[in-house]
């Protein structure tokens, strides 16, 4: 600042000038309503300018209005419209935050039913480390049908086919009711499937009859008692509806694993109190962790016992990646108990949320790849792969991170974010504040108007229909008949510079009964993780045993979580 004006704001703080403007509009604007009989108008906008700077000034919660009165009311605003500002004009294409413009371009595409086809060429960085691509080949196949399908559940009574790409769990809280019935609506016009969330089953989602995967979590929403238990009564009442083709057991989300979750009071309204068999207008809680049960044992005959509620559909459980314990517990139950889950979804600590704590969404759960690559590659170590499929979700939207995804070991994979962009979603990121521009997220009756379900219907099913047409395309170019004959050796990776590997050498698979040979002693440890963890894991519970074996293979007792000392925890 010049000398000039800090001498002049020392006398006179020229933060003032927009208040002391206001002031003078107003003087002006009065003297000429009494001399002239206009400038009424500039008299009244002045003193509401006077004000409202009175009242900045005198208010304690805001330290930039007290200092900046009246103009200090730009920054809020600013900082309101900033993230549709920086996606207008000055975010780049690829950028991602979450989700790049081309990645967010290529959803609204599809799902307009508009060219999705691109000129001159890729934008990509081809030489930048991690750049993957998919081998193709030089007799490309021809498919019939886009529509590719993964059985889940082949041993239960009623088995189901599912589309490969379905939409992830959502709950009607998080988004409105007119987003529900889009999803559901295009859900059944494209015949995949529909994931609840852990809201349970309402009447949005019964509106079009769309397939349902009945989302169970620690609140047991739809299915609880006052106290907030499991209650199977009311389960088989809503398992056994035709509409409810699978049940999934929620432990954790990969936004925010570990963290319960609270819908405010005021916003559960009387549709969501239904839905989910609570008090309108009462706080309801999501606790951490289940009350149905607390060891992995328990929870294999938990699935057991829904499966039997429910007439035999499948049942599976959604996790993210924590302790590699907890999941190893869980599979040694498997083994113990000969109980096993139809299904496993694994979600990524990338995935979405509509609302949580800025360092569970940043720092905790392992990333979908990793987590994936855990499950699938134990499974396989344990010679049950084939008995369990395997779903995914976290930031899959377009036909190549399906691909990639069937190439790690999904059998299936899940989107929840891609949806919503079909539905008009224009990351705002202000779900949490029941104030979505576009309908999607808020529970308000007149900005849900803003979303016309009848044409987001068709969206939602142009997006599955194109994504999965493009996947076609893909499979056709490797070769190949079925995206589940995409394997790691199919997907080249730029690692460094020149180097470029295939997926297979680059990442960790272990061969089938390697986990089972090495717990026997019969073999090496297909790797660290299950030299460290497969010991220590219980199928009695999720708490690790109280030895493991080191680095060097020495029996040593478990060290505390956070000692200093402890042995190498990572994966
Ligand atoms: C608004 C919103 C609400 C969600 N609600 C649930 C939920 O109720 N239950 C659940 O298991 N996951 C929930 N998720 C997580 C998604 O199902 C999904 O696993 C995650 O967002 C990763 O997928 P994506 O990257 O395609 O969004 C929610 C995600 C979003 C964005
Ligand atoms: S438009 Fe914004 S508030 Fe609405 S769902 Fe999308 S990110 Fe959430």
């Amino acid at each position: 600042m010049p000398t000039w004006l800090l001498s002049l704001d020392r006398f006179f703080p020229i933060r003032y000038l927009t208040w002391i403007a206001c002031a003078v509009v107003m003087l002006i604007g009065a003297f000429t309503q009494v001399v002239a009989h206009t400038g009424g108008v500039w008299a009244l906008l002045g003193l509401i300018g006077v004000i409202v700077g009175l009242r900045d000034v005198r208010q304690r919660r805001h330290s930039i209005l007290r200092n900046y009165p009246v103009i200090g009311h730009l920054r809020f605003l600013f900082e309101f419209i900033r993230p549709e500002m920086r996606q207008y004009f000055i975010e780049g294409d690829n950028e991602a935050a979450p989700f790049s413009r081309q990645q967010r371009s290529l959803v609204y595409q599809r799902a307009k039913g508009d060219p999705d086809k691109r000129p001159l060429g890729t934008q990509l960085d081809v030489q930048a480390e991690g750049y993957e691509w998919i081998n193709h080949s030089l007799q490309p196949t021809r498919i019939a049908s886009h529509d590719f399908r993964v059985t889940i559940g082949a041993d239960c009574a009623q088995p189901y086919s599912a589309s490969i790409f379905n939409i992830s769990a959502m709950s009607f809280g998080a988004l409105s009711g007119a987003a529900i019935r889009a999803l559901n609506g295009g859900a059944l016009r494209g015949n995949f499937a529909h994931d609840t969330g852990e809201g349970s089953i309402s009447v949005h989602h019964r509106a079009q009859g769309g397939d349902l995967i009945w989302e169970v979590a620690s609140g047991y929403f739809g299915c609880r008692n006052p106290d907030g238990t499991f209650n199977a009564e009311l389960f088989t009442q809503h398992a056994t509806e035709p509409q409810v083709k699978m049940i999934e057991i929620k432990l954790s989300q990969g936004a925010k694993p570990g963290h319960g979750g609270v819908l405010p009071g005021p916003k559960v309204t009387r549709e969501i109190a239904d839905a989910r068999g609570v008090q309108i207008g009462v706080d309801c809680i999501s606790p951490a962790s289940h009350s149905a049960f607390s060891t992995p044992i328990e929870m294999l005959q938990f699935i057991a016992k829904l499966r039997e509620l429910s007439g035999g559909k499948p049942v599976g459980f959604k996790f993210c990646v924590g302790h590699p314990w907890e999941w190893f517990g869980i599979a040694k139950a498997m083994l113990e108990t000969g109980l096993l889950p139809d299904f496993i979804v694994v979600d990524g600590g990338e995935g979405g949320t509509g609302a949580a704590p800025l360092e569970f969404t940043d720092h905790v759960g392992a990333p979908l790849q990793e987590g994936l690559l855990l499950v699938h590659n134990t499974l396989v170590g344990l010679n049950l792969r084939d008995k369990i499929r395997i779903g995914c979700a976290g930031k899959v939207v377009s036909a190549f991170d399906i691909a990639r995804m069937m190439a790690l070991g999904a059998n299936w994979c899940n989107s929840a974010r891609g949806f919503m962009f079909a539905l008009g979603c224009i990351q705002s990121q202000s779900c949490h504040t029941d104030h979505c521009p576009t309908g999607v997220a808020t529970q308000d009756p007149q900005r849900q108007k803003a979303l016309v379900v009848p044409s987001k219907i068709e969206r939602v099913h142009n997006y599955h229909l194109h994504t999965l047409e493009a996947l076609k395309e893909l499979v056709q170019a490797a070769g190949l008949q079925h995206p589940n004959q995409i394997t790691a050796n199919h997907v080249v990776r730029r690692v460094a510079g020149d180097k470029v590997k295939l997926l297979a050498n680059h990442l960790e698979f272990i061969a089938p009964g390697t986990l089972m040979a090495a717990a026997r002693g019969e073999c090496d440890w297909p790797h660290n993780v299950y030299k460290i963890y497969w010991p220590i894991a219980r199928a009695d519970s999720f708490a690790p045993g109280p030895a493991t074996v080191c680095a060097e293979g020495l029996k040593v007792p478990l060290p505390t979580i956070g000692e200093p000392d402890a042995v190498d925890l990572a994966l």
